[in-house]
């Protein structure tokens, strides 16, 4: 007799391989879950994302136009053939929306945002649609809650047919009153709204600090879900970033700032992104540097240098990188002249080809 049928004619014999069998099937399911669908493919759409831009000071103005710069259809080309992969469109929705439920949206505005998308999507760009400089909410969170969940609940249903290259990214930068922990509450109620229409559409969404990689300890992103990414802004060192810009409310870093000041700066730079990809290796999420970026106040060498260290340290450990910003004080593109900055972006092809060559995660 076989040592099987031998095994299975021992009653107890019997119910021990049943119990196997269970734990076996019960084993097989778990690592199913835990490996196949839905996490592998976020992990695949961050891949997809690459290197990025972001399409900043058009929509996020109060009125666009109003900061200098628009969009103009060409654009999605001239991002798409310099080798960029997405776009992230910051939007101002709380300047086009209602003040009072149910917070209409004008429809003009839905029509031109609508149009900016599709014009990306069609250009082969994904896109990382987000609600942005939504200063009410910074300020009186709990007021303007409501507000924000019904200017979801619209953009779910103006998107609710686009297709998967549309990303949706809750929003930008909760800071000041709306600390993580303000934001951690209001997460899951967003997520339902939007996931009604969009059950499978990846959304990304960062902590508070102006989405500072030191509050994605405290952030607080449902384990259910897993077609989420996790962002974070970085502009360290600040004074070097945004030396001489004109919008801060306090007196700008005086420009002549160079980069690196020291070896310190540069070991500080790394230990950041180390703590980011530990943090996203325990937590098994992707993670996207949504805005990087240093003004062109910066000497063009300390710029170049930057910005090719950012995106490198963000591509050694698999993260999806977009630069602030395209054309305005932080841009990579002229406008009077119409030519990129070519030194920023071969330095930013050079990490791309890495990236596709595949290098190794270097804290995983
Ligand atoms: C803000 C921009 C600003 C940039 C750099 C972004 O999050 O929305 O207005 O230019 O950060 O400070």
């Amino acid at each position: 007799m076989h040592r099987l049928q031998r095994l299975l004619l021992n009653p107890s014999a019997k119910y021990a391989a049943v119990f196997l069998s269970v734990v076996i099937a019960g084993f097989c399911m778990a690592q199913n879950t835990r490996t196949s669908g839905s996490e592998q493919d976020v992990f695949a759409v961050n891949q997809a994302l690459g290197s990025g831009i972001n399409l900043g000071n058009m929509l996020d103005a109060p009125v666009e136009g109003e900061w200098g710069v628009s969009f103009q259809d060409e654009y999605a080309q001239i991002i798409r053939k310099a080798g960029f992969r997405h776009v992230r469109i910051p939007v101002r929705w709380s300047a086009h929306a209602a003040g009072q439920a149910p917070y209409w949206i004008d429809p003009a505005f839905m029509k031109r945002v609508r149009h900016v998308v599709d014009t990306c999507l069609k250009a082969g760009l994904h896109v990382v649609l987000n609600v942005h400089h939504f200063e009410e909410i910074y300020t009186t969170p709990e007021e303007q809650e409501a507000r924000l969940l019904a200017i979801w609940k619209q953009i779910s249903a103006e998107f609710r047919t686009a297709p998967n290259e549309l990303i949706f990214e809750l929003l930008n930068e909760p800071q000041a009153e709306l600390t993580t922990a303000k934001w951690n509450r209001m997460i899951p109620t967003l997520l339902s709204e939007v996931r009604q229409l969009h059950p499978n559409r990846v959304i990304v969404i960062g902590g508070g600090r102006w989405n500072s990689f030191e509050e994605l300890e405290q952030l607080q992103l449902p384990d259910s879900d897993r077609m989420l990414i996790a962002t974070f802004h970085y502009y360290h060192p600040f004074e070097f970033t945004h030396q001489g810009v004109d919008f801060l409310k306090e007196t700008p870093p005086p420009p002549g700032r160079k980069f690196p000041a020291d070896e310190s700066e540069v070991r500080s730079i790394k230990s950041h992104f180390t703590i980011v990809s530990q943090w996203a290796a325990k937590n098994k999420r992707p993670v996207y540097v949504g805005e990087f970026g240093v003004a062109q106040t910066a000497a063009q060498s300390d710029r170049v240098r930057w910005i090719q260290m950012i995106a490198s340290e963000a591509s050694d450990r698999g993260f999806s990188v977009a630069c602030w910003e395209f054309c305005s004080q932080f841009g990579l593109w002229s406008i009077e002249t119409g030519l990129w900055n070519t030194d920023i972006i071969r330095a930013l092809d050079s990490v791309g080809a890495k990236q596709e060559a595949g290098s190794p995660s270097k804290d995983r």
